[in-house]
């Protein structure tokens, strides 16, 4: 968060909601139905179902690092989280009722840049449903 309003940090591109243990992070014990609500790096989200956090979509093993064009392609068509059969739902903000229609061209193309960014290492915390 800059003065003038957030800015994307490059050093940490695509690698989701920090988890720095050194700098834990008290999540506010909210609940909203009427607000959604984004904390200052973007990565967290507060809204009706709760509170979720950004994906690591680097080439790490913390994030996409072994994961197979299928299991990509579920996750962004139907929603379902690290791309697996039995994956629970994956929530808002992630918007993948807008991504179903992706072809394959395109998935291929989105797998094929994230694999070739900065692998970073960040384990992402699982969701607070409410
Ligand atoms: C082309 C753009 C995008 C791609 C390729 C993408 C990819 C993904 C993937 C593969 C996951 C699942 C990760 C996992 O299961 O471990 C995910 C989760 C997530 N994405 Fe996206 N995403 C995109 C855009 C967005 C946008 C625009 C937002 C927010 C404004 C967003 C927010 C999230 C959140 C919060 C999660 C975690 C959801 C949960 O834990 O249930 N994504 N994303």
């Amino acid at each position: 968060m800059t003065k003038s309003g957030p800015v994307p940090d490059e050093s940490r591109l695509l690698s989701g909601h920090p988890m720095n243990p050194k700098n834990s992070i008290v999540y506010p014990k909210l609940n909203s139905n009427e607000w959604i609500l984004f904390n200052t790096s973007g990565t967290s989200a507060i809204g009706p179902w709760g509170t979720s956090f950004a994906a690591n979509l680097t080439p790490d093993e913390t994030g996409i690092g072994s994961w197979t064009l299928a299991q990509f392609t579920r996750a962004m068509r139907e929603g379902k989280s690290k791309g697996l059969e039995n994956g629970r739902p994956l929530l808002p903000p992630m918007p993948t009722i807008g991504y179903k229609e992706l072809t394959d061209n395109e998935l291929k193309a989105m797998i094929r840049y994230l694999k070739s960014i900065q692998p970073i290492e960040n384990i992402v915390p699982a969701p607070i449903l409410r």
